[in-house]
């Protein structure tokens, strides 16, 4: 019925069933509730601030809300595709408490300012509530390279045995990944925090608003200068999902990395029971799923990337309907990388190393033969002429079936004449590890250093 339509005047007959399922967006905005009430609170004190409401009317709108908030908790709204969306749920319901002062609220705003107004107070809340889930996940990150330290671990390139590393340098190395997505979405918060209201429907008003007064009352830094631009931004929409995309793949990376180090063939991980399933068939299978599915959730949150760049990226100014499904791909990246955060830390937390099966292989791969190269630079020998030595050695030792370690003084004598014995210090994972000074290397002072730090950052 056109009666129920907040635009309603215009128009005679109704709209098409079909039309109003096919443009609603109550389905998925209802979760923007708490964010449209409290916008429209803060809109209803600024219109009694100003005059175009008393104080007393702006305090009953926002009493008003208030109850209906607490009935939309409550499951007492009743939500129909007819009346389209939350925005106009809400005012619907103020409008059957208070009759002709609940008609009043939409003064000086619109709905394209209003929706994004909702969605950045919700992406801000959202926001916030990622910081902590990751500085959760670091702070089991941090747990792990404080109950392994001194446990070394083949480290890969290519996926190939390549140099050891401490097992604290493997998890703290998560830990900084995880640090720049915090960076990275604090970075967004700046502009999502820029409020849109006051630009109504696309150039403003002429009713005397005050745009700082609802600023401050919802906590916004500043006011969003061009009143054309902000229903059509949604700018801070696509660096949120892209901050959420790069976390949903630093996640796929590990998941995928715990995948393989939990095989028959690795072996590293003792991964908990509670977080993994088995299997209908085959009675002694103890499958990663969790880490699966991470791995595989991350697709879904970097296509609703794309389906955001897809969105805007034709759009003139200002207001175009497309933009109201922006939100599901907001909603889903928020919900699938949240949801991956909540498992990723007790997983991480309970997960322990199998120090005895990585142990027993360590001394395989090589992993001290760049050190060893590292050794003769030291001695004056040419970096090319110490790689091609040792690359001989190497050879020489996949040959014999045997390690540096194993191969005569003489072998060494050849590539460092003099001084061949003094190699040996270089030999052996341990000696290969403990040689290591450089800032920001696996050096055992400087990663017990970092780890005492990120304790300290992330109380
Ligand atoms: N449901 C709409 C959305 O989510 C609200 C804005 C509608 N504005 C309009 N001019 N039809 O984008």
């Amino acid at each position: 019925m056109s009666g129920q339509k907040t635009w309603g005047g215009r128009f005679t007959g109704g709209t098409d069933r079909r039309v109003e399922a096919f443009t609603e967006s109550i389905t998925f905005d209802r979760r923007l509730y708490r964010h449209d009430i409290i916008a429209s609170q803060a809109h209803a004190r600024m219109l009694g601030e100003v005059g175009m409401l008393t104080p007393a009317e702006a305090e009953q709108i926002a009493a008003a809300l208030d109850e209906i908030g607490a009935d939309i908790d409550a499951g007492r709204m009743e939500f129909r595709i007819s009346l389209e969306d939350i925005h106009t749920h809400i005012e619907r319901a103020l409008i059957a408490k208070l009759g002709d002062l609940g008609r009043k609220l939409h003064t000086g705003r619109s709905r394209n300012d209003q929706v994004v107004t909702d969605v950045k107070l919700w992406v801000r809340d959202a926001i916030d509530e990622l910081d902590a889930l990751l500085k959760d996940v670091q702070a089991a990150f941090v747990a792990s390279a404080g109950r392994e330290a001194g446990v070394v671990l083949p480290g890969y390139t290519h996926l190939q045995r390549a140099q050891p590393v401490l097992a604290a340098h493997y998890f703290l190395a998560y830990v900084e990944k995880f640090q720049r997505d915090r960076e990275r979405l604090a970075d967004c918060r700046k502009r999502v925090n820029i409020l849109p209201l006051g630009a109504a429907a696309l150039a403003g008003t002429s009713l005397p608003i005050n745009r700082e007064s609802v600023r401050r009352q919802l906590g916004f830094d500043t006011v969003a200068r061009n009143s054309l631009d902000v229903s059509s931004d949604r700018d801070f929409a696509l660096e949120f999902v892209f901050a959420l995309s790069v976390v949903a793949a630093h996640l796929s990376g590990w998941a995928e990395e715990w995948v393989i180090w939990s095989t028959t063939e690795f072996n590293f991980l003792d991964l908990p029971d509670a977080f993994c399933t088995g299997s209908s068939i085959m009675p002694h299978k103890k499958n990663p799923d969790v880490l699966e599915l991470t791995r595989g959730k991350a697709g879904k949150v970097i296509a609703g990337l794309q389906q955001l760049f897809l969105l805007v990226k034709g759009l003139p100014l200002a207001y175009n309907r497309d933009l109201q499904e922006d939100k599901t791909a907001i909603f889903d990246a928020f919900d699938t990388v949240a949801g991956c955060l909540g498992v990723a830390a007790p997983l991480v937390r309970e997960t322990k190393l199998r120090r005895d099966v990585i142990a027993a292989r360590l001394e395989d791969g090589f992993l001290d033969a760049t050190t060893l190269m590292e050794g003769l630079i030291a001695r004056g020998v040419p970096m090319r002429s110490a790689h091609e030595a040792v690359g001989n050695l190497v050879r020489e030792c996949e040959g014999k079936r045997c390690r540096l370690a194993d191969l005569p003084d003489a072998a060494f004598e050849a590539a460092c004449p003099g001084r061949g014995a003094e190699l040996r210090g270089t030999l052996g994972v341990a000696n290969a590890l403990a040689a290591f000074t450089s800032v920001g290397s696996t050096a055992p002072l400087e990663v017990e250093r970092q780890v005492r730090e990120w304790r300290e950052r992330l109380v």
